[in-house]
């Protein structure tokens, strides 16, 4: 409800060059009168098991065009069935935005904001899982630009999802399916096909890059954290000029999120910005780095210190290629997970708190939505974007301390997650947190000197000038204020506890 599915629908119509049908429609139709007052009429029971055959029957004999569905017929699992035949295309809509819209209008579920919220939760679960496709609702213009690449899933491996991310600079397309990388699918580009410039790590590289089909050049750079450096940046950019790099081409960044900062910083240094296709190899990659288009490089001053924001053309995720990663890469990129359960709160956290087997790629999907979500609001880390910063305070001070060496990054954010929730005084999830990040061998006790680690957090208080380092707390999954101010005491408690 509120999401604006006939609006939509009529869009996509006309540019489809069809017309739309719309499910409440065909069922108003059948029913005899408006939805509501059958409803008032006949109850619930009998308005669902009316929505289920109708809606079932259309879905079930149509093929081609655009649906409008209604926003409760998922809960029929013949819908639900016959839906699969179909593209699901999610308007994606928060609570508040969806209540602004429909809330309090004569729509019998719409008349009472707390029982409204809890429809909300309990159909968000059904919707995110059968949705083939996610675009943010209400954004006319993000639906027309998504259409193209909504159509070009039927050149995608079987069971590829799109996602449509937004952000103040631009949109493009996310796709996440398995077995893309080796499948000749390519994102679709205006004009003629673009020449691939590939940059990659040497591991990766001799692993993936073959399976990407013509490439221009392929630069591939010995892997490691201590090879994202300016130096290695400015070999990237010259022998991507030597390749002879025009801006009518792509810079294809494989491999993990080290290749995915460095190449996607030289994407948009290199003649002020090319367009850069992100193709994550690693979990950090898919969950997390691939997107939102944070590019840079470490200085010996400090991690990321010199970058760009660079919304990348498209990024296309594979998980069948975390089969090659090591096991405690995949722990490193765990931790990320959590993080990100932790702020999108259900249904992802409960998938991930109950350790859902098998379902990687949903998890994947999930965490890449959450993000794109954060980012669309804002890009630029001005407040909201500064969630997704949860566990790395203490997360990068451990990182620094240890000389970048010790830690992996996702290995720190696993402490860093447990000392924010310390702060956060969400004890009982605190302890919750501490058995998922062991069961996957991530770290739970610091082993370092907890005051250099204290002293590499007061120099972050330095460099943000404002008196106090702000953290990232949480009052509940899906819960999460940014800014927070915390009394020394407290991090140097929660500190010292990790290293007890
Ligand atoms: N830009 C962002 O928003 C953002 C977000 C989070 C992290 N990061 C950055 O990401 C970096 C960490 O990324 P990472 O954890 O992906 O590390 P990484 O890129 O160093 O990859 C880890 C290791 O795995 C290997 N590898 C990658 N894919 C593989 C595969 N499929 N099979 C076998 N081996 C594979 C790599 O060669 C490397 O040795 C850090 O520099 C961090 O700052 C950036």
């Amino acid at each position: 409800m509120g999401a604006g599915k006939t609006s939509a629908a009529r869009t996509a119509g006309s540019l489809l060059g069809v017309a739309p049908l719309d499910a409440d429609a065909e069922l108003e139709r059948e029913l005899g009168m408006p939805i509501p007052q059958f409803f008032e009429r006949h109850g619930e029971p009998a308005f669902r098991e009316a929505e289920e055959r109708v809606v079932g029957e259309l879905l079930e004999r149509t093929s081609g065009g655009v649906i409008a569905l209604g926003g409760g017929s998922l809960v029929s699992d013949r819908v639900r069935a016959a839906l699969r035949r179909h593209r699901a295309v999610l308007l994606d809509v928060d609570v508040d935005t969806a209540w602004q819209r429909a809330g309090g209008r004569g729509r019998p579920l719409a008349r009472d904001r707390v029982r409204f919220e809890e429809l909300h939760a309990e159909r968000a679960r059904l919707y995110q899982q059968a949705a083939d496709v996610v675009i943010p609702a209400g954004e006319r213009a993000a639906l027309q630009h998504a259409l193209p690449s909504l159509a070009s899933l039927d050149e995608a491996p079987a069971g590829t999802r799109l996602l449509w991310a937004t952000s103040a600079s631009g949109d493009y397309p996310v796709y996440v399916g398995r077995g893309l990388v080796g499948s000749g699918f390519w994102p679709p580009a205006a004009g003629a096909a673009p020449r691939r410039f590939c940059v990659t790590d040497e591991t990766v590289g001799g692993l993936y890059a073959e399976a990407l089909g013509d490439l221009e050049a392929l630069l591939a750079i010995p892997p490691g954290e201590e090879q994202k450096t300016l130096a290695r940046a400015e070999e990237v950019l010259r022998a991507l000029a030597r390749a002879g790099l025009t801006r009518a081409d792509q810079v294809v960044a494989l491999g993990g999120g080290v290749v995915g900062d460095l190449a996607g910083f030289c994407a948009a240094t290199y003649q002020r910005g090319v367009a850069v296709v992100q193709v994550p190899t690693t979990l950090v990659a898919q969950v997390d780095s691939a997107y939102g288009g944070k590019t840079g490089v470490d200085i010996p001053e400090a991690k990321n210190y010199v970058g760009a924001y660079h919304q990348p053309a498209a990024v296309l995720a594979d998980p069948a290629v975390l089969a090659s990663l090591p096991e405690a890469e995949r722990a490193a990129g765990y931790a990320e997970v959590v993080k990100t359960a932790l702020i999108a709160g259900e249904p992802l956290w409960e998938r991930v708190r109950e350790g859902a087997a098998g379902d990687e790629d949903d998890v994947i999907f999930a965490c890449a939505r959450t993000k794109l979500g954060i980012v669309a609001k804002d890009e630029r880390d001005a407040g909201a974007r500064q969630a997704l910063n949860l566990g790395h305070t203490v997360g990068h001070a451990i990182e620094q301390a240890t000389g970048y060496a010790r830690y992996r990054h996702g290995e720190a954010v696993a402490l860093g997650l447990l000392a924010a929730l310390r702060l956060s005084g969400q004890d009982r999830l605190r302890d919750q947190v501490r058995e998922l990040l062991e069961a996957r061998g991530l770290p739970v006790r610091l082993d370092a000197d907890p005051d250099a680690v204290l002293e590499a957090v007061a120099r972050d208080k330095k460099r943000v000038g404002a008196g106090s380092v702000p953290f990232v707390l949480v009052e509940a999954p899906g819960e999460v204020r940014v800014g927070c101010a915390v009394p020394d005491a407290e991090v140097t408690a929660a500190v010292r506890e990790l290293a007890a």
